[in-house]
């Protein structure tokens, strides 16, 4: 049974629509990456499908349900109940999620004394790797690194079933970023939450995601198990996304970047979104938007999960 599911969800920031029916469903234990170019609306899917968005963001279509519970219907006080025990969320500055002038102690009793929980705070620090001696330092006093470990930490406390991560590692250097991810895995098995996880780098997600979902101009393309991926994805967009990938040192080709640049949010082209830009693109793909519910299905040979791919796009469903 699915943990979460979106579907249909619309998010505008006043007229302008940041994401468009977008509709995806989380098994317990699933980890599926959010990717795509900057302004394609991967914060607005991941944060207004948790109600997390303050004006001028409207949820103006779509259902969330959590755990067979209504998101977007429930009442203030049941979904902030949900908030931290069930539901965290880690953003991609831990500079601006913590509060600078609390020591990191301070933080985790705010967080977990309303859960009666405030005993956690050790464990949850070493769970990240932490030394809960940083307990009594103040965020200004940590690396970077070390913030966004803290972050971590407070959204793992109480063991929550689904976790939220914003491009949570994007300002840290490699090395740090890495194992950081390294722990979040880790932490992943044990625990066995499940995740939504929004980035640029379609690499990173091969790596370690179970599915991904591309977006494009706010909207989801494409939807699959992460292996299909790897092979190369099936939309024109993903399959430019993947070529743009920098090639290794060891790599004898040249460097790609898909032609053209993302549309404006306010100007959305007709049809396809991605028309403009697509090798592919007919007089179709101009007029009409490529159906959501017509996609390609294929069969996942080394999952156990049954798995569903989707492509939203006139060439693949005409070729399928
Ligand atoms: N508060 C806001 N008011 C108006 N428009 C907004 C607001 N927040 C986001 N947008 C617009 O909504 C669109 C989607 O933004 P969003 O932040 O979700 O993209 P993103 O994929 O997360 O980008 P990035 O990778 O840069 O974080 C963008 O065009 C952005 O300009
Ligand atoms: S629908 Fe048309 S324009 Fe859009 S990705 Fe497919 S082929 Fe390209
Ligand atoms: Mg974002």
């Amino acid at each position: 049974m699915s943990i979460l599911d979106v579907r249909g969800l619309s998010v505008n920031y006043g007229s302008v629509c940041a994401a468009d029916k977008v509709s995806f469903s989380l098994s317990p234990g699933q980890i599926l990456g959010l990717v795509g170019e900057s302004g394609c609306g991967k914060s607005t899917v991941a944060f207004g499908m948790l109600r997390l968005l303050g004006a001028p963001a409207h949820l103006s279509a779509g259902q969330v349900m959590f755990q067979g519970q209504d998101i977007l219907g429930m009442d203030d006080e049941t979904l902030r109940a949900l908030r931290w025990k069930e539901i965290s969320v880690v953003p991609q500055s831990a500079l601006s999620a913590l509060n600078p002038v609390l020591s990191i102690g301070e933080q985790f009793r705010d967080t977990l004394a309303p859960h009666g929980a405030e005993h956690l705070a050790v464990e949850a620090m070493e769970r990240v790797e932490l030394d809960p001696k940083y307990l009594k330092s103040y965020p200004h006093q940590l690396s970077g690194g070390m913030r966004q470990r803290v972050v971590l930490a407070l959204a793992l406390a109480l063991s929550p079933k689904l976790v939220v991560m914003d491009e949570p590692t994007t300002a840290l250097d490699v090395v740090v970023e890495r194992q950081i991810l390294a722990r979040v895995l880790a932490l992943q098995r044990e625990l066995g939450f499940a995740m939504v996880f929004v980035t640029h780098d379609l690499s990173l997600l091969m790596d370690f995601a179970t599915d991904i979902g591309v977006m494009y101009a706010g909207r989801l393309v494409e939807l699959g198990p992460a292996s299909s991926f790897k092979a190369g994805g099936r939309h024109p967009y993903t399959q430019g996304l993947r070529k743009s990938i920098p090639p290794g040192l060891d790599e004898d080709r040249a460097p790609y970047s898909i032609p053209g640049a993302p549309p404006r949010a306010d100007q959305p082209p007709s049809g396809c979104r991605f028309h403009p830009r697509c090798s592919l693109a007919t007089a179709r793909c101009a007029a009409e938007e490529p159906p959501k519910d017509h996609f390609t299905v294929q069969g996942q040979a080394n999952t156990a999960r049954k798995s569903v791919h989707r492509v939203s796009c006139w060439e693949l469903n005409n070729a399928s």
